[in-house]
């Protein structure tokens, strides 16, 4: 096994690749939904010309034309964007392996969830990208696909749906990340699949003069046009594994619903602004967006403050002893955790006044949610973290002795 040090190099190298392929990659998706939106048709335009737009940034003025034809001559130099979804892929796609393959015994499986080996764990994950993919692909081939509402309601079901079966297969963070990581790898291959090869066709065709087939536009708009509004929505997801009241809750498939609703709406607004819209069309989104935020703040992550019968009660002693079995083969100074080769993110957990120390985010990470212990590894019960979780609240009595 390579040195812990060198694999957490490895992580942060492609944690910053695939960072700046996906700023990139959104940058410029971005940029070219509010070019294309922003165009405007008037009489001085060239034939052949639907629209251009006005832009002034770093202090120059740039004059963007669409041309919907052919150029009279085509240009020497035709920029391409497409490696920048590509490497956001590729980049992503070896931070699964590096922290959820080769680390799936820590952060992929849950075997309290599903009884599954390293070997199994990577089967799913990777079966499922595949599956995912060919189910969305199939479902925008499909008669569904030509009514744009019922396809969208379709593969928002699907992706819960997805959600749903990730969250019986794997651990919280896992199914998770594996939401949002089928959805990114089926905005990529839409890139790679669809819009890029119609985009290839089409060149062609105007270059030799010929009128491009209409599908070939169209098939591109639509997946364009899913990619936009599923881009917040997977942000969230990818940032969210330092998160545990997001993906360590028992509906995470709510969670994914609410995070892709809201997401949507945010998007909506900015297409809607970009396209010239004003009044009662912007009105709406941020109001709505921020209601469902509040929902799924108050409302799905909340959790009961669950009361423990005063004989139930625990003392500073049984919470060391809970802590020394469920919590130190990772949280000391000298780990026996296997994968753990130093106390994570520094936290100690040997002594009472450690636990104090840290006492905030145990709570966070054992009671309110069960990120810990990572993949429930040391089997800790309910009513430990019950227990544990009731004493801190306490104000953590020590008792003399
Ligand atoms: C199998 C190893 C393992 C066990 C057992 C374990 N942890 Fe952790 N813990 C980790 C890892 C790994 C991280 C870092 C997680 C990350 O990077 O997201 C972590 C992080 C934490 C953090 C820091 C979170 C933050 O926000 O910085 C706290 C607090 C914590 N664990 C508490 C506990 C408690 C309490 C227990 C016992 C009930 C426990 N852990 C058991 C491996 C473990």
């Amino acid at each position: 096994m390579i040195d812990i040090a060198y694999a957490d190099w490895l992580e942060l190298m492609f944690r910053w690749l695939h960072l700046i392929a996906g700023i990139a990659w959104i940058g410029s998706s971005f940029y070219f939904i509010f070019l294309d939106l922003s165009l405007r048709n008037s009489d001085a335009l060239p034939t052949g010309v639907k629209g251009a737009s006005w832009n002034v940034h770093g202090g120059g003025f740039y004059f963007m034309q669409k041309y919907t034809v052919a150029p009279d001559t085509m240009p020497e130099e035709l920029h391409w964007f497409k490696w920048e979804a590509y490497f956001t892929w590729i980049s992503g796609f070896s931070l699964m392996i590096i922290i959820y393959y080769w680390g799936a015994e820590s952060f992929l499986i849950d075997k309290e969830v599903m009884d599954l080996n390293q070997w199994q764990a990577i089967g799913i994950s990777i079966g499922a990208f595949i599956v995912g993919w060919v189910v969305y692909d199939q479902l925008c081939k499909s008669p569904i696909g030509k009514n744009a509402i019922a396809l969208s309601a379709i593969v928002f079901v699907m992706i819960l749906l997805a959600a749903y079966g990730f969250t019986h297969v794997y651990s919280g963070r896992g199914a998770f990340v594996h939401v949002g990581a089928m959805v990114g790898t089926i905005m990529v291959a839409n890139v790679f699949f669809v819009i890029i090869p119609n985009q290839k066709v089409v060149v062609a065709d105007l270059i030799a003069g010929r009128e491009p087939a209409a599908y070939l536009g169209d098939d591109a708009k639509q997946r364009s046009t899913h990619n936009n509004y599923l881009t917040l929505p997977v942000l969230l997801m990818m940032i969210s594994s330092h998160f545990p009241m997001v993906f360590s809750n028992k509906h995470s498939w709510l969670v994914v619903a609410l995070v892709i609703i809201i997401g949507g709406i945010i998007r909506d607004y900015y297409n809607a602004k970009n396209a010239g819209g004003s009044g009662n069309r912007l009105k709406w989104q941020w109001p709505v967006a921020a209601a469902f935020m509040v929902v799924l703040i108050v409302f799905i992550s909340y959790r009961e403050d669950v009361k423990v019968a005063e004989d139930d009660q625990l003392e500073s002693n049984d919470v060391l002893a809970i802590v020394q079995t469920r919590c130190v083969s990772c949280h000391a100074a000298k780990t026996t955790d296997e994968d753990i080769e130093e106390a994570p993110g520094g936290v100690k957990l040997e002594t009472i006044a450690e636990i104090k120390k840290y006492s905030a985010k145990i709570l966070k990470q054992t009671v309110l949610t069960n990120a810990m212990p990572l993949a429930n590894k040391t089997k800790m019960t309910k009513k430990e973290r019950q227990g544990l979780g009731d004493w801190i609240r306490r104000g953590m009595p020590v008792e003399e002795d």
